[in-house]
């Protein structure tokens, strides 16, 4: 038998292994050996799913809501969601500007291949969610990366996107809180960047996949911006607000027109998203949201203890995340010392060493850091920044 000759397509090779999810794979492997491994690497909050939300899933099976729904998602639950923005955000989205997918990723990656052309740029903050850089790629897209000042906490302005637009600039990419660095944009200046953005005719994708975990002051959406419906693009996610990392649901509050290309693409995919997942997220949405808060205070007890410990490592600084729940120290005293190259070098050796997985910096654009989720219990972490205490004296 002949084998082909190429024998995958080349789209593949414009995209990588997601670094998260093999750090994961990393860390299981050397559980199943044996290993008492500490993983900071999982972006997923460590609390189950809401009971009402899971009785709501529970209901949904005993009525034998398992079959195709639309593509683009129910229309009750496309109303929950433009209902729950509307509370929480003051916005004034309509079902037919919303779409549901399989969880907030789907969602960006429709987006991206709906909306970027060969050779479109689209701007995107350093550090970054390693998604955006794959997904615009794999539309033939250009990323331009901008630089954030880790000094004042990773922080993102106006004045440092303004540069980078030009007359290819397709879409500028905002996440706050982001992923990693917890950073979380000044309202003003996210409302400068939106009107850069608007007056240029540029899209704002704004992934608010974290958007209620902000440890100081309430959370906005630009989309509340008067005028933002015709450029800026919501990516939201139930993942990580109501803990439902499994149950694969998110959304985008885009123009109608935008919505139909998304749907387009989505129904020639996975179709819609889960049945029963659809009926669960209507109850998160509508039901009580007190579980929220809730994460909120203990994320924020674990932040000022994970950033305080990794601060006293000496060498080791760490900004104070402002939101989500991932520490991004820069571990500059140790890369370049003793063989560690990199920090996907010193992310491989914490791993085979001192048995801490963390995600190396690498991943989100820059070579000195590591990611640390701390949606993990004290006990966890106190262990596991022993270990990474213990690692960096022995290697500084
Ligand atoms: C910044 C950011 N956006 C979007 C997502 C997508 O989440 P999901 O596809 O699980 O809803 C994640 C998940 O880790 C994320 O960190």
């Amino acid at each position: 038998m002949q084998t082909a000759v190429n024998p995958i397509a080349d789209r593949i090779s414009t995209i990588s292994v997601s670094s998260t999810m093999k750090v994961s794979a990393d860390a299981e492997k050397l559980r199943a050996e044996g290993v008492d491994v500490v993983d900071f690497g999982a972006g997923e909050p460590d609390f189950p799913t809401p009971d009402n939300i899971k009785q709501a899933a529970i209901r949904a099976l005993g009525a034998n809501f398992t079959k195709y729904t639309a593509a683009g998602g129910t229309a009750e639950l496309k109303k929950a969601v433009c209902e729950r923005h509307a509370a929480d955000f003051g916005t004034s989205y309509k079902p037919s500007e919303c779409l549901i997918t399989v969880g907030g990723k789907h969602a960006i990656f429709n987006l991206t291949q709906a909306l970027i052309n060969p050779g479109d740029e689209v701007v995107i903050p350093v550090p970054y969610w390693v998604t955006y850089k794959d997904v615009v790629n794999y539309a033939g897209g250009k990323c331009v990366f901008v630089d954030t000042d880790e000094s004042a906490g990773f922080t993102l302005t106006a004045a440092m996107i303004e540069p980078h637009l030009t007359d290819r600039t397709r879409m500028v990419i905002i996440n706050s809180p982001s992923n990693p660095s917890g950073a979380v944009i000044d309202r003003g200046e996210f409302e400068k960047i939106f009107k850069l953005t608007s007056q240029r005719g540029i899209y704002l994708m704004t992934d608010e996949c974290y958007c209620k975990f902000v440890y100081n002051g309430e959370p906005y959406s630009i989309a509340s911006m008067p005028g933002a419906k015709e450029t800026v693009l919501v990516a939201g996610s139930l993942s990580k607000t109501y803990a439902m990392t499994g149950w694969r649901i998110g959304f985008g509050l885009v123009p109608s027109s935008i919505v139909g290309a998304m749907t387009k693409l989505q129904s020639h995919s996975t179709s819609n998203p889960t049945s029963i997942s659809q009926k669960a997220a209507v109850e998160a949405l509508r039901g009580p949201q007190d579980s929220v808060p809730v994460m909120l205070a203990e994320y924020r007890k674990r932040r000022d203890f994970v950033v305080a410990r990794l601060n006293a490592i000496p060498g080791v600084k760490c900004a104070e995340p402002q939101g989500a729940f991932y520490a991004y120290p820069n571990m500059g005293v140790v890369v370049g010392k003793n063989g560690i190259s990199s920090s996907l070098v010193l992310a491989e050796r914490l791993l085979a060493e001192s048995h801490v997985a963390v995600v190396p910096g690498e991943a989100f654009g820059t070579g000195q850091h590591v990611r640390i989720s701390y949606a993990t219990s004290m006990t966890e972490l106190e262990r596991g920044l022993d270990r990474i205490h213990r690692f960096v004296v022995k290697n500084a």
